[in-house]
């Protein structure tokens, strides 16, 4: 591994298997006249187009050379990706964007401006037909972000790629805060804080590297399947090591991703979103070589509650799943949404929204497993049978209510005193602190040891494979934003 950053065609040669990569339109130039334009022409204008192979499967591919003009965007290099663009929907074949640009190129005014349109409206046309994904690999400004914002997946370079509307010049004669690039949009800001960005990468040959696994999870378009990849783990396997996961006392907190990895073949398991919203886990896996997306609560940071950001990273990674024929595995330990005034104010109810959304619409297979908490709202949005899961399974310590014990009875008997409230609170939890009522009304159709979790998961999804299900025929829904 190297820290060195590459230029665009060394980034290119290594994203694509060895030799594979074919050149499109290196001859075109620019023909701008302004401010002296006519004296800065070069071959390609600073953007690569082609196409070559990741794993033997076809990808569409442009990139930017920031030494050319910073990597701005011309109308002529906006002409080149839009071809590659179209050639990848043509042929559905995911596309790969290497972003390393200052924008739409001043010189050019709306002519370049209205490059980026023809760029979007293609991001658009594509999204939910091929993947699309978008490195930024140095720094990128204005529609060099947006349209990136638009595609499937960003991952960026640690201290070496920002994203801005605009960069910090700008910013202090608007604005007047100073700023450099890195505090203004640097990698761990969107990976942590805004959520822009997916993953997070220490040099050029690891983004690169990370592009090319997640490919490998991905199919090709909406019409495929994810490649299958060969099952050397035993899908029977049992993982006692479940056994001792889930704490007996109900308040102490654990790791949800002890249980995500260890049903994974091999034990692996491909986390989008790390850093960001980290009460909710999102990522790929395979059980028995097929790709599955995995959402789950994380009991390890603010107890695995739904808050806003976790709202948007959840839907937006299902409606992908959706989008791609990927089968959803929803792992469940929630005590509910995240109450509170900043939550409120900002709009929980908005962005919570969008979970129940995405699971409903939802139609590839959807199998839920509750470990611990399945309380309230966040019980019936996190892939309940009713929001349209297909199998729904259960550990012995789950607990299914409204809320907890403790707030049930704050509710129900405030007037009693605190010896009798106790009695009421171990009452509720007798009668509610398990899965039996939500099994026993069919809710839940079955209570696994977790040692069981992989096959019991890996039968219920063999079980879903053949699913057919659609939607109301409709032009699109009005999903919550
Ligand atoms: C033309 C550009 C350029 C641009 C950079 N350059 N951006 N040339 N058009 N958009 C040129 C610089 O003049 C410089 O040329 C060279 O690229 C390197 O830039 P530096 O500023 O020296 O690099 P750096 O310090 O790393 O800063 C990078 C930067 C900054 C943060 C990206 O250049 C910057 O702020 N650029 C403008 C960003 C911006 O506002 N873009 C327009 C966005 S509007 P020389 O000759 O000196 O080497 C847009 C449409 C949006 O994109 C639509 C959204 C909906």
């Amino acid at each position: 591994m190297t820290n060195k950053k590459l230029n665009i065609y060394e980034r290119i040669e290594l994203l694509l298997d060895k030799g594979s990569f074919v050149e499109m339109d290196k001859y075109v130039k620019h023909r701008c006249t302004n401010f002296g334009m006519e004296n800065k022409r070069v071959a390609g204008d600073g953007v690569v187009c082609g196409y070559g192979k990741i794993d033997g499967r076809i990808v569409f591919v442009y990139g930017f050379d920031f030494s050319v003009l910073g990597g701005s965007l011309s109308a002529a290099n906006a002409k080149k990706i839009a071809k590659v663009q179209d050639m990848a929907l043509k042929n559905g074949a995911p596309i790969i964007g290497l972003n390393d640009s200052g924008g739409a190129r001043i010189q050019e005014g709306v002519e370049s401006l209205t490059g980026f349109a023809e760029i979007f409206r293609r991001n658009v046309m594509s999204s939910g037909v091929i993947p699309q994904i978008s490195a930024i690999m140095g720094p990128c400004a204005g529609g060099s972000c947006y349209s990136p914002a638009l595609t499937d997946f960003i991952l960026m370079v640690n201290e070496e790629s920002q994203m801005f509307v605009t960069g910090p010049n700008v910013v202090k004669q608007v604005t007047n805060e100073d700023c450099d690039k890195e505090t203004l949009g640097g990698a761990m800001v969107h990976a942590s804080e805004s959520g822009v960005c997916h993953l997070v990468s220490d040099n050029d040959e690891d983004c690169i590297m990370t592009i090319r696994e997640l490919v490998g999870f991905l199919p090709s378009n909406n019409m495929e399947d994810a490649p299958v990849h060969p099952a050397t783990d035993d899908v029977l396997r049992s993982c006692h090591e479940l056994d001792q996961v889930v704490p007996a006392n109900p308040n102490l907190p654990y790791d949800i991703k002890n249980i995500i990895e260890p049903i994974c073949d091999q034990q692996y398991f491909f986390e989008i979103q790390p850093d960001f919203a980290k009460n909710i886990v999102v990522g790929f896996g395979r059980m028995a070589g097929r790709t599955v997306g995995f959402v789950a609560n994380q009991p390890n940071y603010l107890a695995g509650a739904i808050d806003i950001d976790a709202s948007d990273k959840a839907a937006r990674f299902i409606q992908f799943c959706d989008c791609f024929n990927i089968p959803l595995v929803a792992i469940e330990d929630v005590p509910g949404f995240l109450p509170g005034i900043k939550q409120e104010h900002m709009g929980i109810i908005r962005h919570g929204a969008k979970i129940v959304y995405a699971f409903a619409e939802a139609t590839v297979p959807k199998i839920t497993l509750i470990t611990r908490k399945a309380y309230g709202g966040a019980y019936i949005v996190m892939n309940s049978k009713q929001i349209g899961a297909d199998i729904n399974l259960a550990y012995p310590s789950a607990e299914i209510a409204v809320m907890g014990a403790k707030g049930a009875v704050s509710i129900l008997y405030r007037k009693e005193t605190p010896e009798q409230q106790q009695t009421r609170i171990k009452e509720y939890e007798e009668q509610f602190a398990n899965p039996y009522c939500a099994a026993e009304l069919g809710y839940i159709d079955d209570i696994i040891d977790p040692a069981d979790t992989r096959k019991a998961i890996i039968k219920a999804l063999e079980a879903c494979r053949n699913k057919s299900l659609s939607n109301p025929p409709k032009k699109h829904g009005n999903a919550p934003m």
